[in-house]
């Protein structure tokens, strides 16, 4: 009789978290999600690039590698979805192209991408540093300002008024409470394991906004080049549209806020550079508004922005789903799983960076490029962040007009990483400012 030759052996499982970490990371919960990035850290560290968390109700499996992280974000990409329609990103968001897959995701962003050009949206930056003017011009000389509120305000003001050509600051007494009730329901929290109650009254306020934009431009006579009237003239349906007006919204204000703030509070922390990157401004800018193009010239700038991104990338993991059963660096993983791509690791990944943890802009000297698939702040593959572009120019507006007008002292105080929505400084970042 031939012999048959044995089946190969079945892919290893993913490395798993010790019961002594897994302790340690129940231990950080109460701290808040924000609690457990030191713990995911030194899961890497033990585990490698690619391993699984075993809470109760929670148990992803962390891709931390930039190998597997290409595979997941692009090579592999349709062996995993988005979010099943269950959770709370899905339920606010319903079609938005950020929660679709498939062919309605790929007709989405063929829609929306026009808008979120340069070309489109560079020559509306001279609204962008007069929005600063306007928010800044509110501060009380030489005292304290909560900078993550005035970035979120700063934040929403921008995004409406390049991508709606509107003014919301007229309506954000009314609605800036509901758009933080709406971001403590998407942000990760014991919904994971418990199941989310919607805040029905805050999405009815926002609700009523965008609907009211919607009916408004369908009855405009001569309507704006912008992401909303792209959107109407190509639907019909006023809920698909809303879908996506609220998940540029959301993600396209709630991330600049978090990359300002942290931008800001490096800055604050370190005031040596803060002193170099100041005079810098002043020199090429002098007197005269910035513009994407003497932005250009502001290197030191240029190389903060980056590495705050490096350090605190807003959007610190992107979530997936298995589609069916995948083999993924090696290892098996089941169908249903939920797969986390964290940028925050991988941008902090020792094999890669020197002295991770610590805030070197120096770092990005001209010329510089990272390992691919090692500096992901906005993703990668064809679900990179649509906004890309204009949060990168807006970030660089936004701060070298604050540098230019205002000398920045950070008071003493304790700030920590808040894992919402986006990753923030929390409690708050007080910072004094002075008009120069
Ligand atoms: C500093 C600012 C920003 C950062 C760091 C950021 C980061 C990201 C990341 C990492 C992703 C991919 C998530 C994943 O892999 O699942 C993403 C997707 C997305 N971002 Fe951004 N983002 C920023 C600003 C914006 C802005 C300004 C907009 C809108 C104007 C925007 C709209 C979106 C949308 C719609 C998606 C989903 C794209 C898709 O699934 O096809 N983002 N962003």
């Amino acid at each position: 009789m031939p012999k048959t030759a044995d089946p190969p052996p079945a892919p290893p499982t993913v490395a798993r978290l010790g019961p002594r970490t897994g302790l340690f990371a129940l231990m950080a919960l109460p701290r808040g999600f924000g609690g457990i990035l030191p713990v995911l850290e030194r899961v890497h560290r033990e585990l490698g690039d690619l391993f699984q968390l075993t809470l109760p109700g929670f148990k992803p499996v962390f891709v931390a590698g930039p190998e597997p992280i290409r595979q997941v974000l692009l090579e592999n990409r349709h062996a995993f979805l988005w979010r099943p329609d269950a959770d709370p990103v899905a339920r606010l968001l319903g079609r938005g192209v950020l929660v679709t897959d498939g062919e309605e995701h790929a007709r989405l962003r063929r829609l929306m991408e026009p808008s979120s050009r340069r070309p489109h949206f560079a020559p509306r930056s001279g609204q962008m540093w007069r929005l600063v003017d306007r928010i800044a011009g509110c501060w009380p000389a030489g005292q304290a300002v909560d900078m993550l509120v005035e970035m979120r305000k700063l934040a929403l003001l921008i995004f409406e008024a390049v991508y709606f050509s509107h003014d919301i600051e007229p309506k954000l007494p009314r609605l800036f409470s509901p758009v933080l009730q709406i971001l403590d329901y998407i942000g990760p929290g014991m919904w994971i394991v418990f199941g989310a109650k919607a805040p029905p009254a805050a999405i009815r306020v926002l609700d009523e906004h965008l609907y009211g934009l919607i009916q408004h431009r369908r009855g405009s006579p001569n309507p704006p080049d912008d992401l909303l009237t792209h959107l109407v003239q190509a639907l019909d349906d006023d809920a698909l549209v809303r879908d996506q007006l609220l998940t540029m919204l959301i993600a396209g204000h709630d991330t600049s806020t978090s990359h300002l703030a942290w931008t800001l509070y490096l800055l604050g922390a370190h005031a040596r550079w803060l002193a170099q990157v100041q005079a810098q401004v002043r020199d090429v800018l002098a007197d005269d508004p910035p513009t994407p193009e003497n932005i250009g010239k502001l290197t030191l700038l240029d190389q903060t922005v980056k590495e705050s991104l490096r350090l605190y990338p807003p959007i610190h993991v992107g979530n997936r789903f298995t589609a069916g059963d995948v083999v993924l660096a090696g290892c098996h993983i089941p169908a249903g799983t939920r797969v986390m791509v964290s940028y925050y690791l991988v941008q902090r990944h020792p094999d890669f960076w020197e002295a991770p943890a610590e805030f070197r802009p120096e770092r990005w000297t001209t010329g510089f490029r990272p390992a691919a698939f090692t500096y992901v702040p906005f993703g990668g593959g064809p679900r990179n962040c649509i906004g890309a572009a204009f949060a990168q120019l807006e970030a660089r507006l936004v701060l070298a007009r604050l540098l230019q007008r205002f000398r920045f002292t950070m008071p003493r105080q304790r700030v920590s990483v808040y894992m919402g929505a986006a990753l923030e400084p929390r409690p708050y970042l007080k910072m004094e400012v002075q008009a120069i």
